[in-house]
């Protein structure tokens, strides 16, 4: 069974609330994290080796040491809980049962970042959550662990919610910024990174919600402690939140040395595949990253297995390989389209293109109709190449990921699976009639 560090009390009964959060320990780690330096910190972050989980991996512990302290100007941490990657709803889940848990992730981070502001900016579409957390900053500032002079360290934090509009691309965080800022969501160039420009052009670190909230148990256990769980560069626990022909869909804390397989399979995460069906295919990171089918998603080219963690996802690069990414598991079994899925992701990036670059903003259309046609049983075989060459035009041309995010899922669904593309379009009427592709993977 996986080690439990996020989730171990998500089961108790009035988590969401102060009183119940602090019984179980909570904010034990913000004290602990107040009586040491910033610098003392952010080694125990550097030593825990946790990564992104937004969906990027980057090393949080050095995102934080590039971020830029000239004197005299303000700094930030903001809280990216723009959650909208299809497939993706774990940092829902943190906020919705454990919010203590990001706010005293965001109290020790802030202290350590030096930031006396900060912000969680959340998807609008999570209507209800920010009620949540607005009820649990305001029991925070009444116990003394958020306001002014906390714990009596002289340090003031001020922590505020700011709902988004609904657009994906505020999720990238450039984007997220310039929203924040009262602006159109509009991804920036990048560098300068945020760490050094960022929310009003000062100093800020953007993190998604799990990557503060496992800040609580790194200071709990040790940094050292936490890079002790899981294996290689894939330190701690990851949330996944598992979705599509599953028995048991919902949010699960791995510790990253499971198999595919087990997760997959095992009682204890998905449970299996409906219906006794075949397993044909599988996203792991969110939508944005490739596609992998079922041969290449329980072994890996070198008949290892596959394991959940980001260097097994990834081995074989984008050829057979795909991506941690932001931990979105949707399984799909022998009854899926892959035309038809690919189509419908095409749909969504062409559709939240903000339309800054002419790769992202025309390609992701050609990409949709072009799919559509194949789908509908109107394509021809040259659509297939015309496809591929348009992913590949848009791939590393464009201001933010979002260009990628478009391409790749189609470039994999094409490398994998183009024998369904070609049965579609050999066999116009029963593509027009059956929504569904080849039943032999
Ligand atoms: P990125 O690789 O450009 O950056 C990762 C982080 O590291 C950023 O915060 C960036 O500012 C920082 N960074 C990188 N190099 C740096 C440097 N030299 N100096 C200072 N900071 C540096 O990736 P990005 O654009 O942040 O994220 C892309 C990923 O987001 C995708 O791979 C996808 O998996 C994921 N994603 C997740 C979504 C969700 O709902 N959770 C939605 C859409 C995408
Ligand atoms: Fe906008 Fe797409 Fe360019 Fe990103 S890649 S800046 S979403 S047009």
């Amino acid at each position: 069974m996986s080690k439990k560090l996020l989730l171990k009390d998500a089961h108790i009964e009035g988590i969401r609330y102060f009183e119940t959060y602090r019984k179980q320990g909570g904010y034990e780690a913000a004290e602990k994290a107040l009586k040491m330096t910033p610098d003392e910190i952010l080694e125990e972050v550097k030593a825990s080796g946790l990564r992104g989980r937004g969906g990027a991996g980057f090393p949080t512990g050095m995102k934080w040491s590039f971020l830029a302290k000239p004197e005299g100007v303000p700094r930030h941490l903001v809280v990216n809980a723009d959650e909208s990657e299809p497939g993706t709803f774990k940092d829902r889940y943190l906020m919705e049962f454990l919010p203590h848990l990001l706010i005293e992730g965001m109290l020790i981070s802030s202290y350590c970042l030096g930031s006396n502001t900060s912000y969680i900016y959340i998807r609008g579409e999570y209507s209800w959550i920010p009620d949540i957390l607005e009820e649990a900053i305001e029991e925070a500032k009444a116990a003394g662990f958020l306001g002014e002079n906390i714990l009596g360290t002289g340090f003031d934090l001020e922590i505020y919610v700011q709902r988004g509009g609904g657009a994906y691309i505020c999720g990238e965080e450039t984007a997220l910024l310039e929203s924040l800022e009262g602006k159109r969501g509009n991804p920036r160039l990048k560098p300068p990174f945020p760490a050094v420009k960022g929310l009003w052009e000062r100093p800020t670190v953007v993190n998604n919600v799990e990557s503060i909230a496992a800040i609580v148990p790194i200071m709990d256990i040790t940094g050292a402690e936490y890079a002790k769980i899981g294996v290689g560069r894939s330190t701690g626990t990851k949330l996944i939140s598992a979705c599509g022909n599953i028995n048991k869909p919902g949010v699960y804390e791995i510790d990253m040395t499971i198999t595919v397989e087990e997760f997959i399979y095992s009682e204890e995460y998905c449970g299996g595949i409906p219906n006794g069906k075949k397993l044909k295919a599988c996203i792991p990171g969110g939508s944005s990253v490739p596609i992998v089918p079922a041969n290449l998603l329980l072994k890996t080219i070198n008949g290892e297995p596959r394991y959940m963690n980001y260097e097994s996802l990834a081995d074989g690069g984008f050829a057979t390989g795909t991506m941690m990414g932001s931990g979105g598991f949707i399984v799909l079994d022998e009854d899926q389209c892959i035309v038809e899925h690919t189509m419908t992701l095409a749909r969504f990036y062409n559709h939240e293109s903000c339309g800054q670059c002419t790769p992202c903003r025309e390609g992701t259309g050609w990409m949709y109709k072009i799919l559509k046609k194949i789908e509908n049983g109107q394509g021809k075989m040259e659509d297939i190449d015309l496809l591929w060459d348009i992913q590949r035009k848009i791939e590393g041309n464009t201001i933010c990921p979002l260009g990628d995010a478009a391409a790749w899922p189609v470039a994999a669904a094409i490398r994998h699976f183009r024998d369904e593309f070609e049965w579609h379009i050999k066999n116009p009427e029963l593509s027009q009639t059956q929504n569904y592709g080849l039943a032999n993977y």
